[in-house]
């Protein structure tokens, strides 16, 4: 088999990218190891900003999240039991979209289908070969091995996937950093307990609140890094959460039993550069960063950004362009970590935190709220930063 780029990983940064190569004429096949409803039974973050949005767009993939998703115009702050507001909207004239990660892969699965994309699922041991020459990709699909020829590949398949462990060790440094504590998160049949998300900072650590839709809610507490799910039946879940938000929003807490429960480790973790020879890093692949900033997803859309237009750029005879992309890609990827780091030690109890620590947390979200030049920085970074 030949295509022009040979997309690894079938989430979201690898649907995406094949739905707007194709829109661009240029070929690609997407190889996936895990079947379409495992990669759809992932519960991930909800946040979109306005340019995922604008990308979701463009790939003819937002029908269902128009009309399916919430418009947010702000988010809610809360430290020492008292909530207040930074408006985006206001600050800056831009809003967030609520709307699930996985229904967002679910729609990109569906624009792929309509638009006859080629997509292999349960494809095994997949390998990376000559990548600083003509490169080729193999694996295991029905017990056949297979070969795809490409121009280029793009890895698409997340942080433990195969693309950035092809790289000669050599040939790339990575930064990270690992938070000593983890989210437990509840994902419940119930009403949001908020119009709009809650993130608050307490002494006995971080809460946020989020939601899916009008009846289905999203709620993370931070725990031990270590901490086990059998530690948190729903009703400690319930009574935590309840004692670190302000007392009107744990008033107005609606309970229920749980639908998913789990604890996912925080760290930040970067790569650079971005691309080895013929191959190009998109998404977790490349980084990773806490949840705390809500931008996961939302940098691998930026990345998809970029590689989408250095890809048509060399197809369009600018054949410099895909030596650029790392650069571009990376200066707004160490935006987005900064500002998820900030957001974490914001809002995060540490273990090693004294009350002086404590009370210098609570001066900076108290600044917050009297000052708007520090929440229209908030803003920028959390509707997103210009592409
Ligand atoms: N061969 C083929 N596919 C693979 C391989 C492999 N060796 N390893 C992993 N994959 C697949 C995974 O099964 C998964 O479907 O690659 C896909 C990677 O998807 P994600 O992990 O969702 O990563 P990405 O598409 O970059 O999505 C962006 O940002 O913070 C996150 O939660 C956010 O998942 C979201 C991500
Ligand atoms: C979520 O809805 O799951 C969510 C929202 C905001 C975050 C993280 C997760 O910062």
């Amino acid at each position: 088999m030949r295509t022009q780029v040979c997309i690894i990983g079938g989430g979201p940064s690898g649907l995406l990218l094949s739905q707007l190569l194709h829109l661009s004429g240029i070929d690609s096949v997407v190889v996936e190891r895990h079947p379409r409803d495992r990669v759809l039974s992932r519960i991930r973050a909800g946040v979109l900003e306005w340019g995922t949005v604008g990308m979701l767009e463009k790939a003819g993939a937002a029908r269902r999240m128009h009309a399916e998703g919430f418009p947010h115009s702000g988010i809610l702050l809360a430290a020492r039991n008292h909530g207040f507001r930074v408006d985006f909207d206001a600050l800056i004239g831009r809003k967030i979209m609520v709307y699930g990660q996985t229904e967002v892969t679910r729609d990109l699965y569906e624009a792929r289908d309509a638009s006859g994309g080629r997509i292999i699922h349960e494809a095994q041991g997949t390998a990376l070969h000559d990548l600083d020459g003509a490169p080729y990709v193999t694996f295991v699909k029905d017990g056949t091995e297979q070969r795809i020829d490409c121009d280029f590949v793009a890895g698409c398949d997340g942080f433990h996937g195969v693309s950035r462990a092809s790289i000669p060790r050599a040939k790339i440094r990575t930064f990270e950093k690992v938070y000593p504590f983890g989210w437990l998160g509840v994902l419940s049949q119930t009403p949001p307990v908020s119009d709009e998300l809650i993130y608050a900072n307490h002494a006995r650590g971080f809460a946020l609140c989020s939601m899916r839709n009008d009846t289905l809610s999203r709620y993370y507490l931070q725990v031990p890094a270590d901490d086990r799910i059998e530690k948190w039946p729903d009703t400690a879940f319930w009574d935590e959460l309840r004692r670190r938000l302000p007392r009107e929003a744990a008033e107005a807490l609606v309970t229920g039993a749980s639908v998913e429960k789990s604890i996912v480790p925080l760290r930040s973790f970067v790569t650079e550069p971005m691309k080895y020879g013929r191959l190009f890093l998109v998404g977790d692949a490349a980084h990773i960063v806490p949840p705390t900033g809500a931008k996961g997803l939302n940098l691998a859309v930026s990345d998809v950004h970029y590689l989408h237009e250095a890809l048509g750029a060399f197809y369009g005879g600018d054949r410099l362009a895909p030596e650029r992309y790392s650069d571009r890609a990376l200066a707004r990827v160490w935006q987005a970590i900064r500002f998820s780091w900030w957001m974490t030690t914001t809002l995060h109890r540490f273990p090693d935190q004294d009350d002086f620590a404590q009370r210098i947390q609570e001066a900076g979200i108290a600044h917050l709220e009297q000052s708007a030049a520090a929440q229209t920085e908030l803003a920028e970074n959390y509707v997103g930063l210009p592409y």
